[in-house]
């Protein structure tokens, strides 16, 4: 498909725990309409271990992926042979998850004779935002995840430059491992911004770090540790001392986040009508971050845009997104060349504009 047609593509996302089917309809406005989203999430059993088990993640992807497809299927009232495509993550992610997604997506592309998109998640979460938005390019993205902490200057389709990335933690582990630390539940981050919301974020100031260094690089280790410190000061904890440091926590991960954006803002020289910026990834579902970000905005002039938390954190709509701009842009493979294709542990979105960066393309288990 070369032009922009009407055109309905299934998502397929199981790079992690959550196992989750989309299909949405790209019309030929280049706008789109989600016809089915559906995410089943099972925290239940990794809880008993304190963070994602990848074995268990995997075997329940097989057991549920059927399912969680027929289900989107009919919710969005389309038959299999009425897809123009099929999307599905092919990296980076816990390999045995996107194993389990991709034989899938194959085996459903051979049987109906539909086209199959290998996706990259990290272009899933960067084109999220075309759900609910225009966003055209170039945008500069924040994608903030539990595996993931990077800014991105996207430029076109499958080209984007990476500004800045985690040297050590993402964001969204350094919220799942401080909520560990707080005896919080998971997924830390929205039990993190549940008790925050009754605490005192100026009652510990906790690093910021990076701040000196040149680029836009970041860090959450020194603040997670800065937590533990203050956990192991103040012990045994009252309810209001847990609150005032998830809010404080949360401050200085807004703060940390807006301070680097902002780094990278101010280093591209962009004309007025190119200032986009984009949040993207689970922990952009904070609204503390998130004001922190429109703050930034505001001040350097530039227009914000962030899907809403169902398309922040990992989905099935993102995926096929992806999916059907690729086939509208002519870019998706032959079916031999898709059907080859083999899961990627690691797969960076963006080559960095200087090597070595450590966390580059590769996403763990959260917790
Ligand atoms: O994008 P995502 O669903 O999966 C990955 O690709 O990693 O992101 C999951 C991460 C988890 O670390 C979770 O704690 C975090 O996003 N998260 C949040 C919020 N909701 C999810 N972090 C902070 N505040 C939230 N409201
Ligand atoms: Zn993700």
């Amino acid at each position: 498909m070369a032009d922009s047609q009407d055109i309905v593509v299934m998502g397929v996302e199981t790079s992690c725990d959550d196992t989750a089917v989309a299909i949405v309809r790209r019309d030929a406005d280049a706008r789109y309409h989600v016809l089915a989203n559906v995410v089943w999430t099972d925290h239940g059993d990794h809880a008993l271990f304190g963070g994602i088990v990848p074995e268990i993640a995997a075997r329940s992807h097989v057991e549920r992926l059927d399912w969680v497809m027929e289900k989107a299927l009919r919710e969005a009232g389309i038959a299999p042979g009425a897809l123009g495509g099929i999307a599905a993550t092919a990296g980076p992610g816990l390999v045995g998850g996107v194993l389990v997604g991709l034989t899938a997506a194959k085996a459903f592309a051979m049987t109906h004779e539909t086209p199959l998109i290998p996706v990259n998640h990290l272009e899933g979460h960067a084109l999220s935002v075309r759900l609910t938005d225009e966003a055209p390019f170039p945008f500069l993205l924040l994608l903030i995840s539990g595996g993931h902490s990077q800014l991105i200057l996207a430029e076109g389709l499958g080209r984007y430059r990476r500004l800045g990335v985690t040297i050590d933690d993402a964001a969204g582990e350094a919220f799942d491992k401080t909520a560990k630390l707080l005896g919080l539940s998971q997924p830390g981050g929205p039990a993190i911004e549940a008790a925050a919301k009754t605490g005192d974020a100026t009652r510990f100031r906790f690093p910021a770090p990076l701040a000196r260094r040149e680029g836009c690089d970041f860090s959450f280790s020194g603040m997670k540790t800065a937590v533990r410190e203050t956990a192991i000061a103040a012990a045994p904890l009252s309810a209001e001392d847990t609150a005032d440091i998830a809010a404080s926590f949360q401050a200085a991960v807004a703060r940390h986040l807006a301070a680097q954006s902002r780094k990278a803002m101010q280093s591209l020289s962009l004309a007025e009508d190119q200032r986009r910026f984009v949040l993207a990834g689970g922990v952009a579902a904070n609204t503390a971050i998130k004001e922190a970000v429109e703050n930034l905005c505001k001040e350097e002039g530039w227009r914000l845009t962030v899907p809403p938390p169902k398309f922040c954190t990992d989905n099935g709509a993102m995926i096929a997104v992806a999916g059907a701009e690729r086939l509208a842009a002519g870019l998706a493979p032959q079916m031999d060349e898709a059907l080859a294709l083999a899961p990627r542990a690691r797969w960076p979105l963006a080559p960095p504009l200087e090597g070595g960066a450590i966390g580059g393309g590769r996403k763990g288990p959260k917790a």
